[in-house]
């Protein structure tokens, strides 16, 4: 049976930090669904098909990688994939307590699916996406921070709402 593991996030916009994670779980999985969540939240600056598209463009050439939107409960997702791991980037001790509580949650909703943790690599633990958003919005350099085509992006949808 193909070990499936979906590798959910909001994606606001996809960092070095994300990549990484893809990057480094396609060898420990079959298949890796990326799932970018479209559930209502008020600090989302990207639209789900948007933060699709952005990670699709990245990862044309990771064979064993897929892209999808979901909305709803991630393990009902998850379970309609097939998928029996949940995979979760860890950065900082910070991390621990939001994800400590999120796969306990998950796991009294739906105990067969396990969630794995990949530590960060170092370069990128200090990187978010909303301190990305926040940097871009002071106008600062997000340069080396999320590849190029998410930083044109980004500077586009922050001068939209400049003029909006
Ligand atoms: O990148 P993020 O914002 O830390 O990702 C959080 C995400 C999308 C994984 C989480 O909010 C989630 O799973 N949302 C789907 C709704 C859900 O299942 N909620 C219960 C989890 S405790």
């Amino acid at each position: 049976m193909p070990r499936i593991a979906v590798y959910p996030g909001s994606f606001d916009p996809v960092t070095y930090g994300h990549l990484d994670i893809i990057r480094r779980s396609q060898e420990l999985f079959d298949l890796i669904i990326v799932a970018v969540n479209d559930n209502p939240s008020r600090d989302i600056l990207f639209t789900g098909h948007e933060r699709v598209r952005m990670v699709k463009e990245l990862i044309k050439d990771f064979s064993r990688v897929r892209v999808e939107r979901f909305e709803g409960l991630l393990v009902d997702y998850a379970q309609e994939k097939g998928a029996g791991f949940v995979i979760r980037g860890l950065r900082a001790l910070s991390d621990f307590e939001y994800e400590f509580q999120m796969n306990l949650m998950n796991r009294k909703l739906n105990p067969r699916i396990e969630t794995i943790y990949l530590m960060t690599n170092q370069d990128y633990s200090y990187l978010s996406s909303t301190i990305i958003k926040e940097i871009a919005r002071l106008k600062g350099s997000t340069s080396g921070l999320i590849p190029d085509s998410v930083r044109e992006k980004l500077l586009k949808k922050m001068t939209g709402e400049l003029k909006a």
